[in-house]
């Protein structure tokens, strides 16, 4: 079976099972996990930030942020199909008491006027916006990478407009490969980041909050309430450190794989695709046929995809999977959709 329904299936290399086996630890809970310790510099470093926090999740990593940046009553702007909305159980509301209020995106990115409009005006009746959430790269829109001078306008205008500002960077080293911007240029104006080690850059667990040192101080008091203090991380950040400093190089084959998929796709009746449209690993495709059955077909050809929708079907690249894989998937998808 080759298996492109996520990057959050990738294994950890033995390189990781050895760093994790012998991994110096202690109490992270008192700050005290060297190895976590260490980890966490090395991303505050990277990304051009005071301080980082590691969490279990992407999910934890989020709505930490989420939490951090709002009160109650509040509410958090973000893209109509971002994850924080669609994917994370409703936490926004269900922890902090927010409410999600959502922008049309085109690729991900909505529009300055529509981030405009969609602020409050200060009336007793209504939330307070609060903050503008942005994912980068982005999953439903086929891990779409938002412009960087696009994400610097919207990040203008909600300074102006008095928002926080949150991306959901679980692929921003997709981003950073994809557009050649830094991550530390990416999240230049972003007020917290989460960022995900346990997708292609392939640690079995976790993720990491950056930000300033106060807000990361607060997100590390949110991360105890959430049961999210994990004592002896290290043997878990041992793993992240060697996602983080090898993981990026090996994207852009991730990212050429998904562009030949797209590319194949295109060709077949069956399928809708721009393959203009394919920047990083993720191969969002709208199917003829019903995507669940699509799905099973491919399944029955060794093949595991994964319907997100009707006539959806998407495939993930990522460092477990190799040519092989992009062979296999183009003949499957050949036979399934000819
Ligand atoms: C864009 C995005 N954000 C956040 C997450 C959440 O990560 P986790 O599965 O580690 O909670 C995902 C997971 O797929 C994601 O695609």
């Amino acid at each position: 079976m080759f298996d492109l329904r996520s990057d959050t299936v990738t294994r950890p290399t033995a390189a990781m099972r050895e760093a994790m086996a012998s991994a110096e630890v202690g109490d992270d809970v008192f700050g005290e996990d060297p190895t976590v310790n260490r980890l966490q510099e090395r991303a505050a470093q990277l990304f051009g930030k005071q301080a980082a926090l590691f969490v279990p999740s992407g999910t934890m990593g989020n709505q930490i942020c989420l939490g951090a940046l709002t009160h109650p009553g509040e509410e958090i702007i973000a893209e109509a199909s971002a994850h924080i909305l669609l994917n994370e159980g409703g936490s926004a509301s269900r922890l902090w008491g927010c409410q999600v209020t959502t922008v049309a995106g085109v690729r991900g990115a909505p529009s300055l006027e529509d981030v405009a409009a969609s602020v409050r005006s200060p009336d007793v009746h209504h939330p307070v916006s609060a903050v503008l959430s942005l994912e980068n790269t982005h999953n439903y829109s086929g891990g779409s990478v938002l412009a960087q001078d696009h994400v610097d306008a919207l990040a203008a205008l909600a300074r102006r407009l008095g928002l926080k500002l949150h991306m959901d960077g679980a692929r921003i080293f997709n981003a950073q490969v994809a557009s050649g911007v830094p991550v530390a240029r990416i999240v230049r104006d972003m007020d917290l980041v989460s960022v995900c080690l346990s997708k292609g850059l392939g640690a079995p667990v976790g993720s990491l909050v950056v930000g300033d040192r106060e807000r990361i101080a607060t997100c590390r008091r949110l991360r105890k309430a959430l049961g999210g203090g994990m004592r002896q991380a290290g043997v878990l950040a041992a793993a992240g450190l060697l996602a983080l400093d090898e993981g990026p190089a090996l994207l852009a084959a991730d990212h050429a794989r998904a562009a030949a998929l797209a590319r194949e796709l295109a060709k077949l009746p069956g399928c809708e695709i721009d393959p203009g449209e394919v920047r990083t690993n993720i191969v969002f495709v709208t199917t003829r046929k019903d995507a669940r059955s699509a799905e099973e077909a491919l399944a029955g050809r060794g093949v595991l995809g994964i319907a997100l929708g009707r006539d959806r079907l998407r495939f993930v690249f990522h460092r477990d999977v190799g040519d092989d894989a992009l062979s296999a998937v183009v003949a499957a998808c050949r036979e399934v959709f000819r």
